[in-house]
């Protein structure tokens, strides 16, 4: 690759007022062993490497932010066909939605893509600098007034909500998984969309605390304490319009067994199954007679965040509107450095966080 006068290590770069001086090594977080089970920190290494230089139609992006989040064991476990991300080996530097700073382009850029000082949003977080092709890199505008909105896909909420399971006023709506990353975000999306009675689902009881007095929840049900049946009987007495489910297994088990005739469930995540220690990949068996679900009319559709392009565009805009009126809060926590990024993503797969989990750089 040739190095352009926007490239990192060409003297240039320290000339020119919009390309910052570049070090020579960048940090990043690597798959150190195989996991027994859950990872733990100690499974991850954080290693220096050069600064990759851009290759033609790449950009190089000084990443400010990225999302730590729960999926990545699948990947680490080895993936599951069908899977739109690669199983990650030994070896492998980690990936996710990141937030960065462009800051050199290589050559054939064209004239459309990101310019050098462009704030973007890409797929290799979990590194300081990396080599993007300009085409994956999302330019980010002023619509979101959070620097760590773009890290969250909340239009898979948004279009899980709106498209598939169609939350109408009045409804009752449970979110499975409901203080993590996309749950915290839909259940505040149901109540303003018209939600009668919100429920979310959680692992702890401080978090089922934080839910119902700021995260739009009326009631919460908690994994491990009462059998889950009793408590959603008690929550939602009536039964269940709309369910939106990042969990499967036990907690989709027992929302369709508490559904209203009509209801509608959007699937949108596994976690049950890709956050037990004694399984891999995604499933988490339970057993379920569909005969009610023929008898009660209940619909159930899988969504996948790339399904509607349009959603995208159009939850940006309203999802930085509902933040700038504080109609929709957006909870997250923030974990300073490259060195803390591996236990940050051991505790957010025993459940210690709550919302969108982030490193900063
Ligand atoms: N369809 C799509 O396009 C799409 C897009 C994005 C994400 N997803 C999927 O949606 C799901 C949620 O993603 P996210 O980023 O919101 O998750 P996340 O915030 O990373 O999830 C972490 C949370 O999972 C919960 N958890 C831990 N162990 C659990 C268990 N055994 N059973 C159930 N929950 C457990 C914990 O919360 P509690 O302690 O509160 O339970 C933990 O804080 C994932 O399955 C992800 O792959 C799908």
């Amino acid at each position: 690759m040739t190095p352009t006068p926007d490239s990192p290590h060409s003297p240039e770069t320290t000339d020119t007022p919009r390309t910052p001086t570049l070090p020579r090594v960048s940090r990043e977080v690597r798959l150190a062993a195989a996991p027994d089970g859950l990872p733990r920190a100690g499974d991850f290494a954080v290693v220096e490497v050069p600064v990759p230089v851009p290759g033609p139609g790449e950009v190089l992006v000084r990443n400010r932010c990225f999302h730590v989040f729960a999926a990545l064991r699948t990947l680490i476990g080895g993936g599951v066909e069908g899977s739109p991300f690669p199983a990650l080996k030994v070896g492998d530097t980690l990936f996710g939605t990141a937030v960065g700073e462009v800051v050199a382009a290589g050559s054939d850029n064209g004239d459309g893509g990101p310019r050098v000082g462009e704030t973007v949003s890409h797929w290799q977080g979990w590194r300081e600098y990396a080599a993007v092709p300009a085409a994956t890199c999302r330019a980010l505008g002023d619509a979101l007034p959070d620097p760590v909105a773009p890290l969250v896909p909340g239009w898979t909420a948004y279009h899980a909500l709106t498209g598939i399971a169609e939350v109408r006023t009045g409804d009752t709506v449970f979110v499975t998984g409901g203080a993590g990353s996309l749950g915290s975000l839909a259940g505040q999306l149901a109540r303003h969309l018209g939600a009668g009675r919100v429920i979310g689902s959680t692992g702890s009881a401080w978090k089922a605390g934080r839910m119902t007095a700021g995260l739009g929840y009326d009631a919460v049900v908690v994994r491990g304490a009462e059998p889950l049946a009793e408590q959603l009987a008690k929550a939602a007495p009536d039964g269940l319009d709309v369910v939106f489910d990042t969990v499967g297994g036990a907690e989709l088990r027992a929302a369709l067994d508490a559904a209203r005739p009509g209801a509608r469930f959007a699937l949108v995540g596994a976690l049950s199954g890709q956050l037990d220690s004694e399984l891999r990949g995604t499933a988490a068996p339970v057993e379920i007679d569909t005969f009610a679900l023929i008898v009660k009319g209940v619909t159930l559709r899988g969504t996948r965040a790339t399904e509607d392009p349009r959603a995208h565009v159009e939850w940006e805009e309203r999802f930085g509107a509902l933040l700038r009126s504080g109609e929709i809060v957006l909870p997250y926590e923030r974990v300073a450095g490259m060195d803390a990024a591996p236990r940050a993503l051991e505790e957010v797969m025993r459940g210690r966080h709550l919302g969108t989990v982030v490193v900063e750089l």
